[in-house]
């Protein structure tokens, strides 16, 4: 019989294609988890490049899939159920006792969730869970392990701090074994750490690869959905920010958190990318202690550094993350540029929305930045999207541009247009009154955030327009 031999592009050994008659072979597309038969340069789903990678899957893999019914199907007879009955189970959630990790869940851990925890190796993924399986007094947490043994799980625990006699370890990489232990304990929620360690003996690849990755989640959502237990992935995302494997990971769970942070800084954030169980743009923000994380519970407080001297470059913006205010400092530098090319570098703020701001400053408010270099940084090593900062990062280069200080008793929430305009954002009353009670003095907004009742707050409300009038409001 002859056997047709596929290119070989990866280190594999020949011998397994000619001699193996269960064993074959399949592409999958590292970005989207597509597969094809042959390789393929472009991924015709996701037309990303170079991104097909060999792999070895058992021929018995597709004849157990339609046995077992494939990523959450099941084989038994499924009988409608009103609608009523649902909602009530799903309101089944478990406090967590943290107020970060709540908030970013939606409320609580709901039943049979599979949640996915990615973020890059070392930011502290695996403490944020060690910590929420011993602060779940009353819950029994099962923490698979596949990376640390249990001392080390132990030694981080003890570092931590918090004892609970209902954490128990796992060191084990078997799905299969995985589930029979849980079955003997009846863990009330599982962690697992991580799913790049998992195997299951359904599919022959290696460890790690994209078959393995997504069947091995695709065994844990169905358990998860079956057994009514909430189940906690973590998973390393590559440098480019995407959950190593494919992302058809994301597809198959319920929730995907991602943290992050900036190395340098205590501070991490949570951040929902998916949840079937809530809202999307809810951040949890944590400090990194000597002994675990703290939820910061007003941001405000370490966003805005404390400073004795009035300086220049500094502005204040009234941002939301989700559904909640916070004030944060934007820092700019604005010096005369000594190579030819000026440099425009920012931390923590699209580059691009940068030339843009100081484009339009150029054309609408006479500031030449032509010759300048222009450094923009966001403090606390925070990243942020809100469009409602731009008015701050504005008055931040104005100042340091003209080299005159801001009060720091102003805040600015406002978006700016390509024409000079000053914009409404959402949510501003929620901004307004988060600088009130901080205690800042006045607070520039656009003219156009309608039906404000500006009654209810002491601080002094500015509005404006055009940036032509920010700069004549801060400088004169
Ligand atoms: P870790 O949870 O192992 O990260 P990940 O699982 O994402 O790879 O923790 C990473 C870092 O956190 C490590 O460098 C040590 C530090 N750390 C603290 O600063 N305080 C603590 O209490 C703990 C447990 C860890
Ligand atoms: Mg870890």
């Amino acid at each position: 019989m002859l056997y047709y031999l596929p290119r070989v592009n990866s280190n594999l050994p020949t011998a397994l294609y000619c001699s193996v008659s269960k064993t074959k072979t399949l592409y999958f597309c590292q970005n989207c988890g597509n597969q094809s038969p042959k390789w393929v340069g472009k991924c015709p789903v996701c037309n990303e490049w170079n991104t097909y990678v060999e792999e070895i899957v058992d021929k018995t893999e597709e004849k157990l899939k339609e046995k077992r019914g494939y990523a959450g199907t099941r084989n038994e007879e499924v009988k409608p159920v009103p609608i009523k009955e649902v909602q009530e189970l799903e309101m089944q959630r478990i406090n967590t006792h943290d107020t970060e990790l709540n908030r970013v869940l939606g409320g609580g851990i709901v039943a049979g969730s599979l949640v996915l925890i990615g973020g890059e190796p070392g930011i502290g993924k695996s403490t944020l869970m060690l910590q929420l399986a011993l602060q779940l007094k009353g819950v029994k947490v099962l923490y698979v392990t596949g990376e640390e043994s249990d001392r080390q799980i132990k030694l981080r625990a003890e570092r931590i701090g918090i004892k609970n006699d209902a954490c128990f370890l796992l060191t084990e990489t078997n799905t299969q074994q995985i589930f029979k232990q849980a079955a003997q304990l009846a863990p009330d929620v599982i962690v697992i750490d991580s799913i790049q360690t998992l195997h299951t003996v359904y599919v022959e690849s290696p460890l790690g690869s994209v078959s393995q990755v997504r069947e091995c989640t695709a065994e844990l959502q169905r358990y998860a959905k079956e057994s009514s237990i909430p189940v906690f992935l973590i998973g390393h995302i590559t440098k480019d920010g995407m959950i190593a494997g494919p992302k058809v990971l994301e597809h198959i769970v319920d929730t995907v958190l991602q943290f992050e942070g900036d190395r340098n800084y205590t501070y991490r954030i949570l951040r929902t990318i998916k949840n079937r169980f809530g809202s999307t743009s809810e951040i949890g923000i944590y400090e990194m202690l000597g002994d675990g994380l703290r939820p910061v519970l007003n941001p405000s407080e370490i966003l805005l550094t404390q400073r004795e001297d009035e300086l220049s470059g500094i502005a204040i913006a009234g941002m939301m993350e989700g559904m909640r205010p916070f004030l944060i400092e934007t820092q700019a530098l604005v010096t005369p540029a000594f190579y030819g090319t000026p440099q425009r570098s920012s931390t923590g703020f699209d580059g691009k929305r940068l030339n843009m701001l100081l484009a339009v400053l150029e054309k609408r408010a006479g500031f030449r930045f032509g010759t300048k270099d222009v450094f923009l940084n966001i403090a606390g090593g925070l990243r942020v999207d809100d469009p409602a900062i731009d008015l701050a990062v504005m008055a931040a280069l104005t100042s340091s541009y003209n080299d005159i200080p801001v009060s720091s008793k102003i805040a600015f929430a406002a978006e700016v247009g390509l024409s000079g305009e000053v914009r409404a954002v959402s949510r501003v009353d929620q901004r307004i009154s988060e600088a009130d009670k901080l205690g800042f003095e006045k607070i520039f907004i656009s003219k156009f955030n309608q039906k404000l009742d500006v009654k209810k707050f002491n601080i002094e409300i500015v509005s404006i327009s055009r940036v032509q009038q920010l700069v004549e409001e801060l400088f004169g």
